[in-house]
């Protein structure tokens, strides 16, 4: 799982654990931050929710694997690095750190 090295930021409460279900993205804003979150085996994510494309929200998208598929043109990006894999997408999407912390998911967002 990421942690924050050498990423400054804040840590922020995102989400209960349960509310981010295995292969289901979810989306959610903080702190003025619209955030997708991901548990892939058991592993969480989080990448900036909107594509870099259109602006189309990524939780809306299919999750397959460690890669999200944008609902609007069926763009692709990494979800742990947030490369555009696969056109029209070329532009990369941020990723954040993410840790558990009791049966919540925080992630740390750029102050
Ligand atoms: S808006 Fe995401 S691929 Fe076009």
């Amino acid at each position: 799982m990421p942690d924050n090295e050498g990423f400054n930021g804040t840590w922020h409460t995102a989400a209960k654990l349960g509310d981010v279900s295995e292969g289901e993205p979810h989306g959610v804003e903080i702190a003025g931050h619209a955030v997708a979150l991901y548990r892939v085996g058991g592993e969480f994510y989080a990448t900036g929710n909107i594509c870099s494309h259109a602006e189309a929200l990524l939780s809306d998208g299919l999750l397959d694997g460690c890669e999200i598929e944008c609902p609007l043109h069926m763009g692709r990006f990494d979800i742990r690095s947030g490369e555009a894999l696969t056109s029209p997408v070329e532009i990369d999407i941020p990723t954040y750190p993410v840790r558990v912390a009791g049966d919540s998911l925080e992630v740390c967002l750029p102050d």
